[in-house]
């Protein structure tokens, strides 16, 4: 299968509806994803990245209908991560001798992952091949978004803009163009995809695209390496990017909880009361951690201005889904948001010092001491609660 992106540029990638978990069990794809791959052909014949390795012989099967592998030219590995260098063996076993265009990174990922010594060329930023009719590739390195080893590239003539994960969503679609899908889905699953992954490199992420922006080339499809080709309006996509990494957030606040006899739930829920009490316009989402997706959670804290934390405490400490969603919030290095802490207890009560700490560890500013209840929330408690909500909220 091939899908026509530009003149004689061609996807070949694979579409996969049946992905529901990404990077082991880390990411949640509930529309599963696809790994695009590109077939350019002009005077020289290129092939722009691969697909995930469960898929590396039904890819080479397709790309034998579009073209003699022998003909290929070129490889360019904008990435090394598995999921679009994975069918690079069962590639390279046809055309072993073929230049691997990638950064020097790149070369050092490739061959931690599939110890072969292929013919590499490492390239750098502003790098180019010429590949005939007037046409050429030029190399923009970018580092750290999202591995050391990430480059885009950048097709004159066509102005093709190759971003690899950059600007990608894990979304399935037979139509793979971003005119042509659900348009709230595909935002859901952009704004996902960075606050999950992109997060940690927001600083990083705005001065890059700022250099590729400087440099004026024009841009009419960015052809990314999961999800939709942008070709109406690409540049909607760089733009909430530069918003999403100025420590964006929305007029939100979200409630995490986990509970065991409902006490910690009855707080969330009557903190909420008192937060819509006193500001009816904020939006307030809530999400039981131990039963909600994660990565759906940590999109709403992404967008949040404010997230309160409540977990039981069980022996000296906090349940392990409120720790593992904690471990992930810490390691994606929010910045601009406010925090507290909440939760029952029956008799020492550790987990809202040990949540404040957490949330604190994890470059949170918090508001409060946070609040504690023994037992189940009698109703001096959950006024209590309520004026807990009022508080934050102002
Ligand atoms: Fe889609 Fe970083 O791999």
């Amino acid at each position: 299968m091939k899908i026509k992106v530009k003149n004689n540029v061609d996807w070949v990638g694979k579409i996969d509806w049946e992905l529901k978990k990404f990077h082991g069990n880390e990411y949640s794809t509930h529309r599963g994803s696809t790994y695009n791959s590109y077939l350019v052909r002009e005077g020289k014949n290129l092939v722009i990245d691969t697909v995930w390795k469960p898929f590396a012989k039904e890819y080479v099967d397709n790309l034998k209908n579009e073209i003699e592998l022998r003909k290929i030219d070129y490889v360019i590995a904008n990435h090394a991560e598995i999921d679009h260098s994975g069918a690079l063996p069962e590639l390279m076993q046809y055309i072993p001798d073929t230049p691997i265009y990638c950064t020097k990174n790149g070369i050092k990922s490739l061959k931690g992952h599939y110890h072969q010594d292929w013919n590499f060329h490492p390239v750098k930023t502003g790098d180019k091949i010429e590949i005939g009719n007037g046409k050429a590739l030029i190399f923009v390195e970018m580092k750290m978004l999202h591995w050391p080893d990430s480059m885009a590239c950048y097709l004159t003539g066509d102005n093709i803009l190759f971003s690899n994960d950059a600007f990608g969503q894990h979304y399935a679609s037979e139509y793979m163009f971003n005119d042509l899908v659900d348009q709230a889905e595909l935002y859901s699953e952009c704004i996902k995809y960075y606050a999950n992954i992109l997060t940690p490199f927001s600083s990083i992420l705005e001065k890059k695209i700022n250099e590729v922006l400087s440099l004026k080339l024009p841009i009419d499809i960015i052809a990314t390496s999961h999800g939709v080709i942008w070709r109406d309006n690409p540049i909607q996509i760089v733009e909430k990017y530069i918003s999403w990494a100025k420590n964006y957030q929305e007029n939100q606040i979200t409630i995490l909880y986990d509970t065991m006899w409902n006490g910690t739930k009855i707080m969330a829920e009557n903190i909420a009361s008192g937060i819509k009490k006193s500001d009816s316009k904020v939006n307030i989402k809530l999400f039981n951690i131990a039963k909600a997706d994660k990565n759906d959670i940590i999109t709403e804290i992404f967008k949040s201005k404010i997230i309160l934390v409540g977990s039981p405490t069980i022996g000296r400490g906090i349940t392990s889904a409120t720790a593992g969603i904690l471990e992930e919030i810490e390691g994606l290095g929010f910045k601009n948001k406010k925090a507290a802490a909440f939760g029952c207890y029956g008799w020492s009560g550790e987990s809202v010092d040990k949540l404040s700490n957490l949330l604190t560890k994890s470059g949170f500013e918090l508001i409060n001491q946070g609040i504690k209840c023994l037992w189940n929330p009698d109703n001096e408690s959950i006024e209590k609660c309520i004026a807990f909500g009022t508080e934050i909220s102002k």
